[in-house]
């Protein structure tokens, strides 16, 4: 037996090591779904998706199935999506209704989860535990944060406010919750949950896997642990629109072509068909004027913040605020968290991409993974909510944006070298990739401690 695969070792993860069995062994996978999604924060949906009253998203994870209800107007619930009488599971996918009603033997419950009808309801007559309280859908713990709504399926939860605490720190000033959808894509990908996942949660990967952005992006970078979370930041030791410090190019004294390359390249590599993904069209489109309207013998700060004018402009004229953040918020939000356990949030000036990640089934080698764009768009902009479906995502590499599918093809060849008899732990970067050993650390407390 390779030594690495005792189960005592298996458990040990440094900033340098993570095992690689976290990513490929059953027997994890079993100890997630015993210890780790029932008593996790995750999130289930985006409040847009039910801002009507009696808008429901179903959530599924692993063998389980949670309702999300717009219960009232500013009230949402989480209820097991499980018939009380036999079982039947009440909802699936999403939809709007005036009541919950089981399609079994029409036993029904109101928005809030109180009993409306039992069928027969007197043949039940001395039996006990049939009140109408003890017959009141079975509630799951539900809260928002950024726009995101979570659910914990555990009686004892751990408190969401402790929980969220540094996310809410760092990325309350980036106003999440004020974005929208731009796009919602779900895929199934030939790895486990967490590799695919993990492609997202570093930057050090930008050189070799994205390598279009060296010439225009230093990607030099910092990450940290955050709570359960993790995040990264850059650390502009060169202004944004200078060639990366590996190509051994100089920065620029006219960053006016840099800084509109960068917004362009967002639009180009990051954007669906229309160019919306990381930053909206708009911002896009408004910083190109750096390259006419900004004099030559400006200063790095003097471009990018008359590029960052440009595009609190074009907003402004749709009525759509920027929030407005420091410095300081700016370097603390970084440019990527993970948000402990299964999403990531990399984001711009104006927009974010959101990755959830789920397992797909029993199979460790099989995820259920979301791509959503969110963006800070204009009412009129806002797009009727489409969510695609790909099974097979190599099918749709046309509807995907062209960076995610750089991810994609090398995620897969990630999950088959983790078998590799040749590999002795995962020698994860104590600088650059400390959100992912952070990640295993934390989940591991969940797996064997909790
Ligand atoms: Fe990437």
């Amino acid at each position: 037996m390779n030594e690495m695969r005792k189960p005592d070792l298996i458990r040990t993860v440094r900033a340098d090591f993570v095992p690689q069995e976290d990513n490929i062994s059953a027997d994890v996978a079993a100890l997630e779904k015993q210890n780790l999604w029932p008593r996790a924060w995750q999130v289930a949906c985006r409040e847009e998706e039910i801002l009507q009253v009696g808008n429901y998203v179903t959530y599924d994870i692993l063998d389980q199935s949670i309702i999300v209800m717009r219960s009232q107007a500013g009230t949402i619930k989480a209820f097991h999506n499980v018939c009380l009488h036999r079982g039947r599971q009440l909802t699936s996918g999403c939809g709007s209704v005036t009541k919950l009603h089981c399609g079994f033997h029409g036993w029904q419950w109101d928005l809030s989860g109180d009993l409306l009808r039992v069928q027969d309801r007197d043949d039940w007559a001395g039996c006990a535990d049939m009140a109408d309280a003890d017959l009141h859908l079975s509630e799951v713990n539900v809260a928002t944060w950024g726009g995101f709504v979570f659910i914990n399926m555990a009686a004892d939860a751990e408190p969401f406010e402790q929980f969220i605490a540094p996310v809410k720190r760092a990325l309350d000033p980036m106003k999440f919750d004020e974005m929208r959808f731009g796009w919602y894509k779900t895929m199934i990908i030939n790895t486990n949950w967490k590799t695919a996942l993990e492609s997202f949660m570093e930057s050090y990967h930008v050189a070799m896997i994205h390598p279009q952005y060296l010439p225009l992006v230093d990607e030099a970078n910092k990450s940290f642990a955050e709570g359960q979370h993790g995040k990264h930041i850059y650390l502009l030791e060169r202004p944004m629109g200078a060639p990366s410090r590996r190509t051994g190019k100089p920065v620029p004294e006219d960053l006016r072509e840099g800084i509109a390359g960068v917004l362009d390249i967002f639009k180009e590599w990051v954007g669906d068909a229309e160019g919306k993904g990381q930053v909206t069209v708009r911002s896009a489109n408004a910083a190109q004027r750096v390259l006419s309207e900004i004099p030559a013998g400006k200063t790095a700060m003097e471009v990018t913040m008359g590029a960052i004018g440009f595009m609190m402009e074009a907003a402004a004229k749709e009525g759509v605020q920027w929030p407005i953040l420091t410095m300081e918020q700016a370097m603390d939000a970084g440019v990527d968290w993970n948000v402990f356990p299964n999403l990531v949030l990399v984001f711009a000036f104006d927009g974010c991409l959101v990755f959830r990640s789920r397992p797909n089934g029993g199979n460790p080698e099989s995820c259920i993974f979301d791509m959503w764009s969110i963006l800070r768009l204009a009412p009129h902009e806002v797009p009727k909510l489409e969510r695609e479906f790909y099974a097979d995502w190599k099918q749709h590499i046309d509807k995907i944006p062209k960076l995610l599918v750089q991810d994609l093809r090398n995620m897969e060849g990630v999950q088959r070298g983790l078998h590799s008899l040749g590999l002795k732990g995962l020698r994860t970067n104590p600088v650059q990739e400390v959100q992912i050993s952070h990640f295993h650390e934390v989940l591991h407390e969940y797996l064997y401690q909790k």
